[in-house]
């Protein structure tokens, strides 16, 4: 059997395996022979001397699906990781807190701390040192199967925030790995399609969160993605790996493969990947010795990895700590309300005509709950990501327990988007009727891209409940933008919940009658059309072909990474080539700067109070190289309860020489108010909030010249604007 062939037969195996494993912690704790008393680079290169290269070798692989080798001759125990960005999914239950798509639409930097480090703590109970997230995958298309798992489509508010979730879980000493670097920006055919992308785009659009998890965040992982960029497999991307992250940025960490997209041996080693998961196959001494002994690799690449491997693990004490920490807890009372708090934040209020939202809970009498997500609970999407909740809480249970006794719940069901006479009847006696729909684990799900229509007729569900029942609200469950256009207009009240953990229906209850102001963002811009994404034009044309997998059942989604190598070989370039053609004008870049009118605007979020923001100001109205400035302004809560709101600021660049986004995100500040409060925000600005990067000199580039900055409460509702000066 050829390597390649055994190669997928492995995967086919390891897949079904997968979603099985259950690490187990051994409970021994070890001892190293190099002892802490020792400076960690005299550790390092004192346990480097004293293993085999076979030893060496097998470090480089992972073992039992989620485990780094230990040498329990030297003392040094497994190193344990886990999934993932919204909570620990390899051990048992855990605390699912909310999708980082949900993270990121509470534009919290403090709150995404937070859930980071109460993550970082269940990890810490369970024996796991390295965590396998944050995902920073830009959302290019609305329909990747994974946009739920990152941060949006901007690449500052994705910066910012994965800055402080790797600050978040490095504060309880265990690594976060930044991922899946990169261009994973869709799922379709993940193992194939080739992205093919330009310099300015790369650094501009998709590398700015990798960067700043890098430089910013010194995060201690990263995990290269399984598809190629530039015709390269990013496991062994030469310009990726070595010019731009190990020789540009500098990083010392270790850099792992996705599981299994490692794709042959001396590409990856020479490129610095330094580990292959979930089990050295091209990483093994059957492959890497005979290079050695006839000279093709030399010995010294393999103790760089090992060097990098000891670095972190010494550096951060792995091997100097019990694998379990006991003062550690998973689950239990401070975790809970920080997921809850993360899930009231990360609500989006799209439209609320009339007022029709918050439900006075005292003068409703009755609630019909229609859509399957209103009695499960969608804690998140599908795939690695998707953590095990002890107890969710469904939308159904949270309005039981936030309505007053007298208050009926009912719930309607429909079939496929059609309701029965009687059930009919029932929505229009009722008062409110809400309306759950979108997408859950099964189908919005790592592996596979997603459709663009809500499925199962639910959008005629919603306008037949809309006929039926005007006071009708709509819950939205997506990880990114959805078809909407057929019925929105119908709608009086929409929410977009995302995925929002197991405390999900408990904080949605809560925006629903007002016991929590919905303060939430887009992080995405969401669109009339699905032809109006710029990304679709350049992308598959029919990406829900592979949702087909799904109706052969759950043995399908194992599926996805079966193709033979000799089909892959025969498809036509245009079949695997992915060109991001549409450059740096990437969701509202391209909205704004190609005037298309979006569904609702990147950045936009209602309350139920209302703000005012006035009385902009800059600190001085030029700018000089090296010199930062500040943009002040005044922020006013009009209403008469509490709430918060997204100061956001964007920079235009007014006499630009090369082709730039009409306008783009570089600063913004949540700012959570009393009724009738005031409060003075200052966002900082430096000279790189107004650069483009150059390909030709290879550098960021601010010309001198007049920009505009605007402020305002998202992409399209701007408050005010100044011009400013930039003399270089
Ligand atoms: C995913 C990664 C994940 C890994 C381990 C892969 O399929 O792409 O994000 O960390 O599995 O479960």
């Amino acid at each position: 059997m050829s390597g390649r062939r055994w190669k997928l037969a492995y995967i086919r195996r390891h897949e079904i395996a997968r979603d099985n494993v259950q690490p187990t912690v051994p409970p021994e704790s070890c001892t190293p022979v190099f002892g802490p008393s020792l400076p960690v680079g005299a550790r390092v290169e004192q346990t480097l001397a004293a293993l085999s290269l076979e030893e060496k070798i097998t470090m480089l692989g992972g073992v039992d699906s989620m485990g780094i080798h230990g040498v329990p001759r030297l003392g040094l125990q497994r190193v344990w990781c886990s999934d993932a960005s919204a909570g620990v999914r390899n051990f048992g239950p855990g605390t699912a807190f909310a999708a980082p798509v949900a993270l990121a639409a509470s534009w919290n930097r403090d709150l995404v701390r937070r859930v980071a480090s109460a993550i970082g703590e269940e990890c810490r109970a369970v024996g796991v040192s390295i965590l396998l997230g944050p995902g920073v995958n830009i959302a290019r298309v609305p329909t990747c199967g994974r946009n739920f798992e990152y941060l949006g489509e901007d690449p500052f508010l994705a910066s910012e925030l994965a800055v402080s979730y790797i600050e978040g879980v490095q504060s309880r000493g265990v690594a976060a790995t930044v991922k899946h670097f990169a261009c994973n920006n869709s799922e379709y055919d993940r193992h194939r399609m080739n992205a093919i992308v330009d310099e300015r785009t790369l650094r501009e659009i998709y590398l700015p969160a990798f960067r700043a998890a890098v430089q910013r965040a010194g995060t201690h992982c990263l995990m290269s993605s399984y598809n190629p960029v530039n015709g390269a497999y990013a496991s062994e991307n030469r310009t990726l790996l070595r010019d731009l992250l190990r020789k540009a940025w500098d990083f010392r960490g270790i850099v792992m493969s996705d599981w299994n997209s490692v794709y042959s041996t001396r590409g990856p080693l020479e490129a610095g990947m330094d580990l292959e998961m979930p089990r050295g196959v091209f990483y093994s001494r059957e492959q890497i010795e005979p290079l050695i002994h006839e000279g093709r690799v030399p010995v010294d690449l393999v103790d760089e990895k090992i060097r990098r491997l000891l670095t972190v693990f010494y550096g951060m004490g792995f091997y100097d700590r019990p694998t379990v920490d006991s003062s550690c807890t998973v689950g239990g009372d401070a975790h809970l309300a920080t997921a809850l708090e993360a899930a009231r934040q990360g609500i989006v209020l799209l439209k609320n005509q009339g007022g029709l939202l918050p439900l006075d809970p005292h003068r409703v009498r009755r609630i019909a709950l229609l859509g399957r997500n209103a009695t499960e609970t969608p804690t998140g999407g599908g795939g690695s990501s998707r953590v095990r909740a002890a107890n969710p809480i469904s939308l159904e249970q949270g309005l039981r327990q936030v309505l007053p006794s007298g208050c009926q719940v009912v719930v309607v069901a429909d079939r496929h988007g059609r309701i029965s006479g009687a059930d009919a009847r029932r929505l229009r006696d009722s008062d409110a009727v809400v309306a759950c729909v979108g997408f859950d684990y099964r189908i919005e799900s790592e592996s596979y891209d997603r459709r663009w229509r809500l499925p199962d007729g639910q959008a005629r569900l919603v306008r037949r409940a809309c006929a039926l029942n005007r006071n009708t609200v709509v819950v939205l469950t997506a990880g990114g933008d959805v078809e909407t256009q057929s019925w929105v207009a119908r709608v009086p009240a929409l929410l977009h919940t995302f995925y929002l953990g197991e405390r999900s229906g408990q904080a949605i209850a809560e925006a629903l009658v007002g016991a929590n102001n919905p303060s939430g963002k887009l992080p995405f811009s969401m669109a009339r059309r699905w032809s109006d994404h710029a990304g679709v034009a350049n992308y598959v044309r029919r990406p829900e072909r592979t949702s087909k997998r799904l109706t052969l059942g759950p043995r399908a989604r194992r599926l996805v990474n079966d193709w033979p190598a000799a089909r892959l070989e025969r498809l036509p370039r245009e079949r695997r080539d992915v060109r991001y053609a549409e450059g740096v004008f990437v969701g509202y870049r391209h909205f704004d700067s190609r005037d298309i009118e979006p569904q609702f605007a990147f950045g936009h979020g209602l309350s139920y109070t209302t703000f005012e923001l006035s009385g902009m100001r800059l600190s001085s109205p030029t700018m000089r190289r090296g010199e930062e400035l500040t943009v002040a302004a005044t922020v006013r809560n009009c209403g008469c309860r509490a709430g918060a709101e997204v100061v956001q600021l964007y920079v235009e660049d007014l006499e630009s020489s090369v082709e730039r986004p009409r306008k783009e995100l570089k600063a913004f500040e949540r700012v959570a108010l009393q009724a009738g409060e005031s409060r003075e925000v200052a966002l900082r600005l430096g000279e790189e909030a107004l650069s483009f990067y150059d390909p030709l000199t290879r550098s960021w580039v601010a010309e001198p010249g007049r920009f505009r900055l605007h402020l305002g409460s998202s992409s399209r509702a701007i408050a005010g604007n100044v011009e400013l000066e930039y003399l270089g």
